[in-house]
């Protein structure tokens, strides 16, 4: 039954092919391309045209292949469809076809004839059989006679043990994807000879360590989401071409050995367990002891993890989420390219000078982190951070310190002395901002600060600087002394401030203003010397805002938020100039403001603005013509007066004269 029409269907397909090349002829022959994605069928269109160059039939809910006639056809999706048969010479007249997407289908069931189909198409670059539920066995067989497959992708299936069959049959290939399995064994020579691969993605697997990484053509190597407790490399002078190795989300509990000569740039290692040993010391130690065993030395040669970082050329390490108490500072001070280090969610909670002297002398070392320019240390309850740590980061431009404890220091000054910066070295109760010259970017969110003393960054380069959420802080004078020039971004969100706690000086660089969820009712009138683009004002008590202020802030206002505030409708005359000028108010929407009679919308007040003021314009009115009466009072008043004193002047002078 279904051979029959397998064969209606081919003979329908021959038809339409000579039926297609008597009327265009293969000179028109143009690219062309058939989607037929997501449409339910549950069969291959018989009137595909001929000339198809891509063929796209995914979601639907096709269950058999039989033979397809499209002599150009280059790429066949069929992706997420129940396929689970293919017969024999289904791809025998697909000369051209070089991408296979075959993901989300069921072709671990009739593995015969379909893996007899698949050896005819011995062209294919790019094939994708992810989610279909194929053991090791399997997969292999759907690889053999692919010498040009060039990039391979197997997520989510059942591989458990990689053997060096897999890919004896596809050798070309260059970026390997099997993510998402089960696998837990990878024996000697299943990569090896893939002299092609660059790319090779083996995350959420069973993997437990890597004794001998031995894969020198490989470029990019993903690891992440294994069981990996360590990874090691043989140190032989043979340059390896790894440029990106994630080894994130593992159960590491050193820094892995990297090979000797390599071309890291990227070092993922997030949510590990490196740092869980007490001291660096002891987890170098530890790291080359397990070198040497792995390697099967006798005894501890040398220092095999310190002398290879200090040559690897990595500019980006994630140390996020591990659990380190103290700050690696020899280890991480011999890589002289890092730029950026995400040291966020450990436990550091104070970053000392832990770094062994000088032979000669007993002074501490000064090493540097010369090319570091972005330091995240969110979440860490970061409480001190010694002045010789903060001088090593002599190209710092990003510091991010978000949820820590760090109470920063007053003008330092009087700290240029050596002794006195001993002192705050011995004593770091708070942390010397002054120190980083370079610094752009500050974020001290959530530090729980008390006080903001004057001068706190003087000799920085802040042009941000994040205070949101110390609901304790005292902002004193003069704070923003020294960077009230520099600095274009401002937040100082969630601090509890009413207007006569915030006084601002005249910052003529600042954009960014961020006073949310304060008590504030006025807006600093030193904002006139700003050129705000963005301004947040939400959740305070500003009943209207100085509407000549608006006026000349709204020649560089771009947006603006402002609601939970407690705005007086009939005196909302700022926000028709906002309005006006089109100035983006993002939350208008949800903007409330009052009157006599109750809460209304702003964008309602505004689409009628006259109607519910009426009584208070009415009142104002009337108060206007009191003053005028008081005016006119005062004039008459006044005149007489002077009409007085001229008389009197008039008769002193006479006198005089
Ligand atoms: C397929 O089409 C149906 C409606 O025809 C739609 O509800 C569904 O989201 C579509 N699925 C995909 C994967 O595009
Ligand atoms: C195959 O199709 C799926 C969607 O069904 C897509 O996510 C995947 O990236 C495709 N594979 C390749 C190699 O393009
Ligand atoms: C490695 O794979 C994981 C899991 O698929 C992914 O989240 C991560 O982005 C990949 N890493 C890199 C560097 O591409
Ligand atoms: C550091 O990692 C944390 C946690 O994953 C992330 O939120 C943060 O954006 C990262 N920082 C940088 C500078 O990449
Ligand atoms: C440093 O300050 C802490 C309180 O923050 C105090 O307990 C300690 O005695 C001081 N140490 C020195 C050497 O002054
Ligand atoms: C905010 O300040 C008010 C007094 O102005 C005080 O009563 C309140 O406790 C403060 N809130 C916080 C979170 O510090
Ligand atoms: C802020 O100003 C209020 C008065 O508006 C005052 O009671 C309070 O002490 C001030 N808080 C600080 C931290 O200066
Ligand atoms: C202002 O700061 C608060 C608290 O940090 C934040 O939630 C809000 O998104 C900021 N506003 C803008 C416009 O970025
Ligand atoms: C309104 O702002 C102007 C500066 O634009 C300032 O001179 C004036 O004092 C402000 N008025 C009030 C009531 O704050
Ligand atoms: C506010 O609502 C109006 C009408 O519902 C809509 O046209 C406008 O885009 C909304 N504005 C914003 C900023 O969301």
């Amino acid at each position: 039954m279904s051979s029959s029409r397998g064969r209606m269907v081919r003979h329908m397909l021959f038809w339409s092919l000579s039926h297609d090349l008597c009327l265009t002829g293969l000179t028109h022959l143009e690219p062309k391309e058939g989607s037929w994605n997501n449409q339910s069928l549950y069969s291959v269109p018989v009137d595909l045209d001929v000339r198809l160059r891509r063929l796209d039939l995914s979601n639907n809910f096709i269950r058999q292949l039989h033979t397809l006639a499209l002599p150009y056809l280059e790429q066949l999706d069929l992706s997420s469809n129940q396929l689970d048969l293919i017969s024999d010479g289904a791809f025998e007249n697909l000369a051209q076809l070089e991408e296979l997407n075959l993901s989300r289908n069921a072709l671990n069931n009739n593995l015969g004839s379909n893996t007899k189909a698949f050896r005819s198409i011995s062209r294919l670059r790019s094939l994708d059989i992810s989610m279909n539920g194929l053991s090791d066995d399997a997969v292999e067989l759907y690889l053999q006679n692919k010498p040009s497959l060039d990039q391979l992708k197997v997520t989510g299936n059942f591989l458990t043990r990689l053997s060096h069959n897999l890919f004896k049959e596809s050798k070309g290939l260059r970026s390997i994807t099997i993510d998402d399995n089960l696998i837990s064994v990878i024996e000697k020579g299943t990569f090896e000879p893939l002299d092609h691969l660059e790319i090779l993605n083996l995350a959420k697997n069973n993997l437990a360590n890597i004794c001998d990484f031995k894969l020198r053509q490989v470029k990019y190597l993903n690891l992440s989401k294994n069981s990996l407790e360590f990874f090691v490399t043989e140190q032989v002078n043979l340059l390896y071409r790894l440029e990106i190795l994630d080894l994130s989300h593992n159960k590491l509990l050193y820094f892995p050995i990297v090979p000797k000569k390599n071309s890291l740039k990227y070092l993922y290692l997030q949510n590990n367990l490196v740092g869980a040993l007490n001291s660096e010391a002891a987890m170098v130690s530890e790291a080359n002891y397990l070198y040497s065993e792995i390697m099967r030395e006798r005894i501890v040669k040398k220092n095999n993890l310190h002398s290879n970082w200090r040559l690897m050329p990595v500019t980006y390490i994630d140390l996020s989420y591990n659990h380190f108490t103290s700050f690696p500072t020899e280890t991480l001070s011999l890589l002289s390219s890092l730029e950026t280090l995400n040291f966020s969610y450990n436990c550091l909670q104070s970053i000392i000078w832990d770094v062994r002297n000088h032979p000669q002398s007993n002074y501490p070392r000064q090493l540097f982190f010369s090319a570091l320019k972005h330091l995240d240390l969110q979440s860490n309850g970061v409480a001190s951070i010694s002045t010789i740590f903060l001088k090593a980061l002599t190209g710092i431009q990003t510091l991010n310190l978000r949820y820590n404890s760090v109470q920063p220091c007053a003008s330092m000054d009087d700290l240029e002395s050596p002794r006195s910066a001993q002192q705050v070295n011995l004593n770091t109760s708070c942390v010397v901002f002054g120190l980083l010259k370079t610094l752009k970017h500050l974020s001290l969110q959530e530090n729980n600060i008390k006080m903001l003393e004057p001068n706190s960054f003087q000799k920085t380069s802040l042009s941000s600087l994040n205070l949101a959420g110390n609901p304790h802080m005292t902002v004193q004078e003069g704070a923003f002394e020294g960077v009230q020039n520099t600095l274009e971004s401002l937040t100082l969100s969630e601090i509890n401030m009413t207007s006569s706690n915030l006084s601002l000086p005249c910052m003529p660089a600042l954009t960014h203003l961020n006073i949310s969820n304060n008590h504030l009712h006025l807006i600093p009138t030193s904002l006139s010397c700003s050129p705000l683009r963005d301004l947040d004002i939400t959740n305070n008590h500003f009943k209207s805002l100085n509407h000549s202020l608006i006026t000349a802030l709204s020649v560089h206002l771009k947006q603006m938020y402002l609601s939970r505030n407690h705005f007086n409708c009939c005196e909302s005359k700022w926000l028709t100039v906002l309005h006006d000028l089109k100035i983006n108010l993002p939350d208008i929407n949800n903007t409330l403001c009052f009157t006599s009679a109750g809460n209304m919308g702003m964008t309602d007040y505004l689409e009628n603005p006259s109607v519910p003021c009426w009584l208070h314009t009415k009142a104002q009115e009337l108060h206007f013509g009191q003053m005028i009466v008081i005016a006119l009072f005062l004039t008459v008043l006044l005149t007489a007066m002077i009409m007085f004193i001229r008389k009197l002047c008039c008769t002193q002078g006479s006198f005089i004269v």
